[in-house]
């Protein structure tokens, strides 16, 4: 009986599908519980690559059930996109998948006007109709899943929904209306393109927990693009953080038994908003081109920098990471130096605490420390005892900073490419 949350710790694509679907294994359901299509969770399996956006990366393993839980916001066309294509691979999926009744659908005009507001508010959203479609729920005017089993209920909704917004588009942006037509006659398809999957996921995870199965609640995003906690408002509009996982899913707080933190070994964001360590130059090139440093779900270049520690204490502290899982750190294998960044200066003042306003965290001068690189190509196969001194070091510098263990290292794309252990027991 656990309930293990995996967040991502930074801004978001720290590997964490790589991860998931590394737990998996040993999960009985596997559940996403924020966010929704802005979301690239990349698996490779031998020389097959799966980018899942919406399904949990558990799908993969087949005594594994899915979970899409409450806290979701669902673009109906992108998830039987994802189905067909999983099926097209060759991955059942029939009796595997369970979305919550309660989760909310992303509309066409939700992904509008997304695309709309981004002109003005420059936030570098995925254009996914995240934000606009989290505003309805949260204005008690979202259409849910469970609205799709009432046809004569949703055609109403939808007319009127798709009303007030075309309004809106005229009149706000003198933009083209959605035909509603259209869009009506889609999405009273879903029902039965839908009908097997949908059901009371809350119960069901209940029920699931506390007969002894084993939970694995996969976040989205990352803890610094949280709505709440994250550097707004350059964030996302869900709970990346752990705390997400209780909202997300239904599941109690005392529920949880693990945090699993995911670090990347160095750190990118994609979008605008504050990033101290960034580096706009070859280094930062360098970081890039050696981790693939680009958007799983848009393709756009990911700004790259060094190591934020601070920031990664303040996200420990939200999140209470238990146990940290640090991936790509064969991207350093050849640096001659790395640099970790530990505090923040403000007008050559260390601060205490990682600040709340974007204005302040955009003048801050990183305070670094260098530690020397292992130019060295960690190995699949290899344990935490072969590991050369300066990457035990540099692991060991997380460990002290973060005050969680580092037990598993990331070193590949691949499934297998990854070290387990503990630092702690080698010394
Ligand atoms: P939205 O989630 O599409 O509204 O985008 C809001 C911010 O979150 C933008 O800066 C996006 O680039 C960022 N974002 C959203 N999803 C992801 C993700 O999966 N990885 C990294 N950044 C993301």
């Amino acid at each position: 009986m656990s309930v293990r949350v995996v967040i991502g710790a930074q801004w978001g694509d720290e590997g964490k599908g790589k991860v998931v679907d590394m737990f998996a294994e040993e999960a009985d359901v596997v559940a996403r519980y924020q966010g929704g299509a802005n979301a690239g969770h990349t698996i490779v399996v031998g020389d097959r690559k799966y980018v899942l956006h919406l399904i949990p990366s558990g799908i993969l393993h087949d005594n594994t059930v899915c979970v899409i839980g409450n806290g979701v916001v669902i673009d109906p066309a992108a998830l039987m996109e994802e189905i067909e294509l999983l099926k097209s691979f060759g991955v059942s999926i029939e009796g595997r998948l369970k979305i919550s009744h309660k989760a909310h659908l992303i509309m066409p005009y939700h992904k509008l006007l997304d695309q709309l507001t981004e002109r003005e508010q420059k936030i570098g959203t995925t254009g996914r109709g995240i934000g606009p479609s989290y505003i309805d729920k949260y204005n008690r005017s979202g259409i849910r899943i469970v609205d799709l089993l009432d046809r004569v209920r949703l055609e109403e909704q939808l007319r009127e929904g798709i009303r007030q917004k075309n309004d809106w588009f005229r009149k706000v942006y003198d933009a083209p209306e959605l035909d509603v037509e259209k869009i009506v006659a889609e999405y009273l398809d879903f029902d039965q393109q839908m009908d097997d999957y949908i059901t009371d996921t809350t119960s069901f995870i209940n029920e699931a927990w506390r007969s002894g199965k084993t939970i694995l609640a996969e976040g989205a995003q990352g803890a610094l693009l949280d709505i709440d906690h994250g550097t707004y408002p350059f964030v996302t509009s869900s709970s990346p953080t752990s705390g997400g996982a209780c909202t997300g899913l239904g599941l109690p707080p005392t529920a949880i038994t693990k945090v699993t933190g995911i670090v990347k070994a160095y750190c990118t964001r994609v979008g605008a908003g504050p990033f101290p360590t960034e580096l706009e130059d070859e280094t930062g090139e360098k970081l890039r081109a050696l981790g693939a440093e680009f958007g799983a779900t848009t393709g756009r270049p990911r700004r790259c920098g060094w190591l934020d520690l601070f920031a990664l204490r303040y996200s420990a502290m939200i999140n209470g990471i238990d146990e940290i899982v640090l991936t790509k750190l064969d991207v350093l294998n050849d640096f001659e130096e790395i640099k970790v960044c530990t505090g923040y200066n403000v007008n050559g003042e260390p601060v205490k605490y990682f600040p709340s306003d974007c204005g302040t965290l955009e003048k801050v001068e990183p305070i670094y420390e260098t530690l020397p690189g292992w130019n060295y190509e960690l190995r699949s196969g290899e344990s935490f005892d072969d590991l050369p001194s300066e990457t035990r070091n540099y692991i060991r510098k997380i460990e002290e900073e973060v005050g969680a263990p580092v037990r598993y290292l990331g070193i590949g794309p691949g499934r297998d490419e990854i070290i387990v252990g503990d630092l702690e027991k080698v010394g």
